[in-house]
């Protein structure tokens, strides 16, 4: 398998006179097309750590290496171009524009870069949209359209463009179950389909499960790294349930 994010002794402090040492000397590697969800309890660094790996935040000390590029020196706005060409994003909160349509919604990560919306871009979209079932919703507002459309359409932003890699922070948080997993089932269709790496923060183990690979993080540092398959459900279920670390 290729290797697409690796960090080495990843640390991230936030504070000048008082620091908060948030993650504490981490090493990872991310492999290309597998869905890893990263696990861990509530204040354990998952988001600070996602928005470190997706160059949202710059890392205090420690090596960052995505696709083979080092950006552990790079600063946020000079990695902007090259999170908006690769990455794709999804929220708990949708964070869709409440002024544009869902259409308009989706094709925003192309007018963001100044790119001319070809037909072959609108064909995707359209495609995209019929595929998850919002394209009949296409001209309402965020405002006008259930949490779980929501949820949807930004999805399908993300995808729009094909990203190398998508970093999802509790997607499904917000929705109840039964449309927490129509939009789970739908996130890994389309990486399937279109060979993406995911990268999904989760408080729900039953969510991480569905996973290749479960990483939990506790206190800023791993404290279990498994893959689902090797395991088997039962076994992976049981490592979820032990308290204790195995790494
Ligand atoms: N910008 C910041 N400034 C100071 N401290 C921060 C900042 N961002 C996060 N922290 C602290 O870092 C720790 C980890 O926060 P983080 O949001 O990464 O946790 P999390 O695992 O995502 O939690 P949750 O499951 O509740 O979303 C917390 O103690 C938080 O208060
Ligand atoms: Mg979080």
């Amino acid at each position: 398998m290729a290797e697409i994010i690796r960090v080495e002794n990843l640390y991230k402090e936030f504070g000048n006179e008082v620091k908060t040492v948030v993650l504490k000397g981490i090493n990872l590697t991310f492999e290309k097309n597998v869905f890893t969800a990263l696990i861990g309890p509530s204040g354990s660094g998952k988001t600070t750590f996602l928005n470190v790996i997706s160059l949202l935040e710059p890392p205090t000390s420690g090596k960052l290496i995505i696709d083979g590029i080092d950006f552990s020196h790079k600063n946020v706005n000079d990695s902007s171009d090259y999170r908006n060409e690769n990455f794709g994003f999804v929220f708990q909160f949708h964070y869709l524009l409440p002024e544009f349509t869902v259409y308009e919604n989706i094709l925003m990560p192309f007018w963001i870069e100044n790119l001319k919306i070809t037909d072959k871009i609108e064909r995707k979209a359209r495609n995209l949209m019929e595929e998850i079932d919002i394209w009949k919703i296409k001209d309402k507002y965020p405002s006008q359209i259930s949490g779980g459309q929501q949820q949807r359409t930004s999805i399908a932003r993300a995808l729009v463009k094909n990203p190398k890699i998508i970093f999802a922070d509790e997607p499904t948080g917000n929705l109840d179950k039964e449309t927490g997993n129509t939009v789970l089932k739908i996130m890994l269709d389309m990486i399937k389909e279109y060979g993406t790496t995911l990268i999904m923060v989760t408080h729900d183990r039953e969510i991480a499960l569905n996973a290749e690979r479960v990483i939990e993080l506790v206190d800023g540092k791993i404290c279990k790294s498994f893959l689902v398959k090797e395991e088997g459900l039962e076994k992976a279920k049981k490592i979820l349930e032990d308290r204790s670390c195995i790494m």
